[in-house]
């Protein structure tokens, strides 16, 4: 069994930030498992270089581009071992494989008559890579990166990208799987029925590029080239074993944004070339910091080693696998950040690490012999978590996965308490029992940290360690986390792995400065300052649901007088539906407001939101929100609004939107 498993390869013309470390991450975390589960796996990621932001990047800093490369690639290096992520090979578009690897594909698609020569007349705008349409265009700007397109005019090859419509939808068809989660599927199969027109794949005039094998005055379109990446990495026209052995790939891990490349343009070139296709592409969410979009461009990012600096790469990676439903959007803020980590590791896991080993050393001098007496409870929630844990991680459930595990650790902490080994120990008679719970216990959390290996791959270790575990972790299987209990085992201290954090170190508000400059170098890990106010930390329960925006209270809220119910028919009276932004700008001579054009099912309408401050409007297009549909029209500064969009308040005050889950599509009723 082999799993061949790509990541989309990163501009360099900006560090990592937390969102692409974020795609990093899951997809080291579906590696790290396939391994688990003792699949052969090669696991590849890298960097795109041949776009124009990276050559003007480079000519800004007076650097020659490839030198420029060199450095990022230490720069993206250096991140991902921080964050612990295992990738099998990194492969660079400027490197001499990835060279042939598209030459040799640009002309297996020529040969097959599916490129033909034509002019481009259009906007392009550099930094999303991508000719723009007119009608896309905002005041004559990208809606997305607001910069004025180039207009370009210019002798361009085209791929006949038309001819691949039926055969596209036929495999969609006969591989359901292929386009996951269900939400990209669905985008994509009505993208493509809608009906596709030829792209352009080269660049004339241009020296920072791929020479085109059939004209060399051209270079690769960056997109077409950065595609065959995944098949360079297999050995496509340097390694035929190598290729044989490893294509097609079965998994590309990208975000949401690039899967119509990935999930239409890159299988109709791999059918051109004759190549089989990969077996499944999935589209996860974005990653927002604090209900905003993270964006290179906008200069809202976290650089990912400052929060791992903060509290450390593993819970970093807990928190952004556990809390964010794979395939949907999420947010971090450092305030959840902190809850998370108390709540999770310092009270929960970490507690439990430090409670298994301290009765062991003070009731067992911590070795534990093979129980007398038969397993409790605990077995069966072990093997129920097994199993649970499995189904999630084979369905790419992450979250689903990581809170398997966490019920394990829960049920562990609850069956100690309930157990009272402290009380057993006063009875002498009761020995064999005290050993049992013992036993019990520490088998379980062993348990626990199997599980744990893909997603805190250092500390899962240390657990294993701590639990008398001595085998390398490489060695440690799937099955390892079946319920043994027939051998003894010595348990090792160590000191409290997560220790809370009883003071507000890490809150928003003081961690303002880390929003930083993208293409700044990263900086120092934050520390707590002696003049800041000191307050407890808010307990919230272990399983508590998540709510991805709200950040922890800095002070404790009065508590409100009891507010008066209403019936079920007064709340089902309000219609809120699930509507999406087709268009939003802002209300002149307003700071507050922003005129939204939205679709909400069955029609069109505008909607006044006083959300400006939280939000570019820019990045609210496309986006799906809630809003109460039937709330009477009121003028705004003069504008008809017809309707009500749904936002949460921050502590702040700021407003955060509220966002439908995966699954949703305009004209949903939310109740
Ligand atoms: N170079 C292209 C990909 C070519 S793949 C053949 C590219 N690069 S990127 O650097 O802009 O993005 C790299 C990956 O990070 C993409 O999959 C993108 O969707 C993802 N993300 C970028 N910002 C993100 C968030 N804020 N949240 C989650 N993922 C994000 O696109």
């Amino acid at each position: 069994m082999r799993f061949y498993l790509t990541t989309a390869i990163d501009y360099v013309n900006s560090r990592p930030h937390l969102g692409t470390a974020y795609e990093k991450i899951t997809a080291d975390v579906i590696a790290r498992y396939k391994r688990l589960a003792g699949v052969e796996t090669r696991f590849v990621m890298g960097n795109d270089e041949h776009s124009q932001n990276v050559f003007r990047k480079a000519r800004e800093l007076g650097l020659d581009p490839n030198v420029y490369c060199d450095q990022m690639e230490s720069v993206f290096r250096e991140v991902w071992a921080k964050l612990s992520i295992s990738f099998d090979d990194f492969i660079r578009t400027t490197e001499p494989r990835h060279k042939t690897a598209v030459q040799r594909m640009a002309q297996a698609c020529h040969d097959a008559g599916d490129v033909y020569e034509g002019h481009y007349d259009g906007w392009y705008c550099v930094s999303c890579e991508a000719f723009k349409q007119e009608k896309d265009l905002v005041d004559g700007k990208c809606a997305i990166h607001l910069t004025t397109p180039e207009w370009i005019r210019e002798k361009n090859y085209f791929f006949r990208l038309s001819k691949y419509q039926k055969p596209l939808l036929d495999h969609y068809a006969a591989h359901p799987e292929f386009v996951q989660p269900a939400i990209r599927r669905n985008e994509i199969l009505r993208l493509v029925e809608s009906g596709l027109e030829d792209i352009s794949i080269s660049r004339a005039g241009q020296s920072w590029g791929i020479p085109l094998p059939f004209d060399p005055s051209s270079v690769v379109y960056v997109w077409f080239d950065a595609l065959i990446n995944y098949a360079a990495a297999a050995g496509y026209g340097t390694d035929d074993r190598l290729f044989a052995e490893w294509w097609p790939a079965d998994l590309h891990v990208i975000g949401k944004d690039i899967t119509r490349f990935h999930c239409v343009v890159w299988p109709a070139m791999l059918m051109s070339a004759g190549l089989a296709l990969p077996r499944q592409v999935f589209g996860h969410g974005w990653v927002h910091f604090k209900g905003q979009k993270m964006s290179k461009s906008l200069g809202t990012v976290i650089d990912p080693l400052d929060a791992a600096d903060r509290l450390g790469a593993d819970p970093l990676r807990l928190y952004l696998v556990k809390e964010i439903p794979y395939g949907g959007d999420g947010d971090f803020s450092w305030d959840r950040f902190q809850e998370r980590y108390n709540v999770d590791l310092a009270n929960n896991l970490g507690n439990l690490v430090s409670r298994v080993t301290a009765m062991a050393e003070k009731y067992r001098e911590l070795s534990l012999p093979v129980p007398v007496v038969p397993a409790g409870r605990l077995r069966s929630v072990a093997i129920e978590t097994l199993s649970a844990y499995r189904a999630a991680m084979e369905g790419f459930a992450l979250h689903d996965g990581a809170a398997a595990v966490f019920a394990l650790v829960d049920a562990t902490n609850e069956f100690i308490a309930a157990s009272e080994p402290w009380a057993i120990a006063r009875d002498p008679a009761r020995s064999d029992a005290l050993s049992g719970v013992l036993y019990d216990a520490a088998e379980a959390l062993r348990i626990a940290a199997v599980l744990l290996l893909p997603v805190m791959p250092t500390s899962a270790a240390e657990i294993l360690r701590r639990c008398g575990e001595s085998r390398a972790t490489s060695d440690i299987r799937l099955s390892d986390a079946e319920w043994r209990n027939a051998v003894p085992r010595t348990l090792v201290k160590g000191q409290a792995l997560w220790p809370r954090l009883e003071i507000e170190e890490a809150s928003d508000a003081s961690l303002e400065s880390s929003v930083t400059d993208p293409t700044a170098s990263a900086s120092a890990p934050g520390g707590a300052s002696a003049d800041k106010p000191v307050a407890p930390v808010a307990p919230s329960a272990p399983s508590a649901p998540v709510a991805p925006s709200a950040p922890v209270a800095p002070s404790a809220p009065v508590a409100p007088s009891a507010p008066e119910m209403i019936s079920i028919d007064q709340f089902m009276s309000v219609e809120l539906r699930v509507a999406k932004v087709l268009a939003a700008e802002r209300v002149p001579k307003s700071k507050k407001l922003v005129q939204l054009r939205i679709d909400a099912g069955s029609e069109e309408r505008t909607i006044v939101a006083g959300i400006a401050e939280a939000y570019e409007p820019e990045t609210l297009i496309g986006r799906l929100i809630v809003i109460v549909a039937n709330l009477k029209p009121a003028k705004l500064m003069g504008i008809e609004s017809n309707g009500m969009v749904l936002a949460a308040t921050s502590a702040e005050g700021t407003p955060v939107l509220v966002e439908p889950g995966p699954g949703s599509a305009p004209g949903m009723r939310v109740r």
